[in-house]
């Protein structure tokens, strides 16, 4: 029998990998986008539009698709923009999980089909973690709306597998990037402003803090890993990280080095791109992971900044 997947969120960078994942396994994908967001355009999976501050259509959507498996991915999910829109981040990020639980429930409850749920947790819940690197008992201490936000969802998932013998499982992931990375997260910010001055189209780059540490990984590794607490015996919360650590200065060293440039020369800072309260320093113990799910990154810190800045200089080029 075809395996069915629902994956929320697919057009984001996470939901094209595991898009691609899912159908290389031979699963039949079905996506939900927001009114209005760009369109995800595959032949290959099936796109419903779902706004998860309301989730009216959320019990029709199941009928029709009976999935196996939901991906819950999608989310407000920049940090810096939930400190403007507090109250549209709770509802997306927080309530909007909540819903994607209730549908998960009330259609195993109606049909009797026991559909496995993926949250999409998140290392920002750590925040002000007084240990490191963060595993999966390391205690909560948000520090923006957003991951207020993503609290509240990763116990209510915890709630509704506890309360309703439901297959619930949180991905506790670190950061995780790409060349489909959106433009307004550091990282992406940092491969397209290198490749754009290497090409003579922008002489400066304007950042925030470069003294933040985050344990950056590859996106396509990290769909493997939430496939994998899916197929797992029995549903659990995995931290997913590379157990490594870098600064933001560590990044922009390694991505204009890549296209032999001195950031020092083309950086400035502004307050507007700070945060009112930050998350300093965030490394992530995944041994839990690898032991119970077999799962390994496969790309490092200078792969990553490298794979990131070669797509960006033809990305450009192509583009001018
Ligand atoms: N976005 C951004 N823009 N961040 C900057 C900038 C800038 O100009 N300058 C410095 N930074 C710093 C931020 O202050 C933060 O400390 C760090 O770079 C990383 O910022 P982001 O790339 O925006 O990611 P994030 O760590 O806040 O959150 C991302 O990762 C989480 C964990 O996986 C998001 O993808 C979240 O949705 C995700 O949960």
């Amino acid at each position: 029998m075809t395996r069915v997947a629902l994956i929320t969120g697919i057009g984001g960078q996470d939901g094209t990998y595991l898009t691609e994942l899912l159908l290389e396994k031979g699963y039949e994908v079905h996506g939900l986008v927001a009114p209005g967001s760009k369109r995800f355009e595959t032949p290959r999976a099936t796109v419903h539009v779902c706004d998860l501050a309301e989730g009216s259509n959320l019990p029709d959507l199941f009928h029709a698709v009976r999935p196996d498996e939901v991906y819950h991915l999608a989310a407000q999910s920049h940090v810096r923009l939930s400190f403007d829109l507090p109250l549209h981040t709770a509802n997306v990020t927080g309530l909007g999980t909540l819903r994607m639980l209730e549908a998960v429930r009330s259609h195993r409850d109606r049909t009797g089909q026991p559909t496995r749920f993926y949250q999409a947790s998140s290392s920002e819940m750590f925040g002000r973690a007084e240990v490191s690197p963060q595993s999966e008992e390391t205690p909560f201490h948000p520090r923006s709306p957003y991951a207020c936000a993503k609290v509240f969802a990763f116990w209510q998932t915890v709630n509704y597998r506890e309360a309703y013998d439901l297959f619930c499982a949180n991905g506790i992931l670190f950061n995780h990037e790409s060349p489909r990375r959106g433009e307004d997260f550091v990282t992406r910010k940092i491969t397209l402003a290198a490749a754009r001055i290497k090409l003579g189209l922008q002489e400066k780059l304007t950042l925030g803090n470069l003294q933040a540490r985050r344990d950056w990984g590859f996106a396509g590794d990290y769909v493997r890993a939430m496939w994998a607490m899916l197929q797992a015996d029995e549903p659990d919360d995995f931290v997913v990280a590379t157990g490594q650590n870098h600064s933001v200065e560590d990044f922009l060293n390694a991505a204009f080095a890549a296209v032999d440039l001195d950031w020092h020369d083309h950086v400035e800072t502004d307050p507007r791109f700070l945060r009112p309260s930050e998350v300093d320093d965030l490394r992530g113990d995944a041994s839990k992971a690898r032991r119970v799910l077999g799962w390994e990154p496969t790309v490092d810190f200078e792969g990553l900044a490298r794979m990131m800045v070669e797509h960006d200089l033809e990305f450009v080029r192509r583009s001018k």
